[in-house]
């Protein structure tokens, strides 16, 4: 018999197969105090400084006080079980929870020491600056070309032709497509593979040179191969600009981010170097989190 085989079984063993012994301790009796963060919540010269963010859904509280900084050029990761408010934190740092009525957002929330939801700023310049990513590709039905070409258009980032030509090759070379696509650019973005369409979309996010990149959970509906090519484009960006991705996947988190974020139950627990998160967390509910015992 192979012994390889059952250390492989083991290594693939689901989270969800794992069962909690009836005397420990559940993690859901943890009681959270509001505010706080343990680790390494805190950067000198940030790029994002959130304080006492609280975000409500009509009367319910998604969100409850908290405060973050993301530093310059970093990557951090949120990661959490579903419905703890990865999603919604991150809309608050471009204001995507705009266009849902009921929310409401509170605290201070500041990029580049400048107030995000001061009532006169400019929010489709907001936008430009702090790009987003979804979770399931969206390209508009327009080719390639215009897919990539329409920010820059709408932003007067190009005088010529030639210019729009060159941005336009610039962004899909950094976003890993250019030799795949470089000989249709006039075929309809829509009839592109899934992770070919959402390396699209983050070649028409970079495509106005933001400062800063959301992605939510942006690899979810990807084949490992196109997940692949997504973290390794995320590397190279990083090298240029400030990334938040929110992830289901906590391999991933530890392969692409920085610092990571553990959030539940609308509160931020833990941030910490992700090395530390996945080796040594500080709190019990990270540990609980990424050994699998709830998710
Ligand atoms: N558009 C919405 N309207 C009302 N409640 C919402 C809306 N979006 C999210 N919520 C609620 O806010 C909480 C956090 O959700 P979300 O930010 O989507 O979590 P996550 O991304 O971590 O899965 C959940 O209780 C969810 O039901
Ligand atoms: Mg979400």
């Amino acid at each position: 018999m192979n012994t390889m085989s059952s250390t492989t079984i083991n290594q693939v063993q689901a989270p969800e197969e794992k069962v909690m012994p009836v005397t420990e301790k559940k993690p859901e009796d943890t009681v959270l105090e509001e505010g706080v963060t343990v680790g390494t919540p805190f950067a000198d010269d940030p790029k994002f400084k959130l304080r006492d963010v609280e975000v409500f859904y009509g009367e319910s509280r998604a969100i409850k006080k908290i405060s973050l900084d993301i530093a310059r050029n970093e990557v951090i990761a949120f990661i959490g079980p579903s419905g703890c408010g990865k999603s919604t934190f991150l809309r608050c740092l471009n204001r995507m929870n705009d266009s849902i009525d009921i929310c409401r957002v509170k605290g201070g929330l500041l990029l580049d020491g400048q107030d995000i939801y001061d009532p006169k700023r400019d929010v489709v310049e907001l936008r430009a600056r702090v790009g987003m990513v979804f979770q399931k590709p969206n390209p508009f039905p327009k080719s390639i070309y215009d897919n990539v070409a329409y920010g820059p258009r709408i932003h007067g980032l190009a005088n010529r032709k030639s210019e729009l030509d060159d941005i336009v090759e610039s962004s899909l070379r950094k976003a890993g497509l250019w030799n795949e696509v470089k000989d249709r650019l006039d075929a309809m973005a829509t009839g592109m593979s899934g992770g070919q369409q959402q390396r699209l979309c983050i070649a028409r996010t970079i495509a106005v040179s933001p400062e800063v990149v959301l992605m939510d959970e942006p690899c979810s509906a990807l084949d490992p191969i196109a997940t692949a090519k997504v973290e390794e484009l995320i590397a190279e960006l990083s090298e240029s600009f400030t990334i938040v991705i929110v992830t289901h996947s906590m391999q991933q988190a530890a392969r692409v981010s920085n610092r990571t974020a553990y959030f539940h139950l609308g509160h931020l627990v833990e941030v910490n170097e992700t090395s530390k998160v996945f080796t040594t967390p500080e709190h019990e509910l990270t540990e609980s989190y990424i050994s699998g015992r709830f998710g």
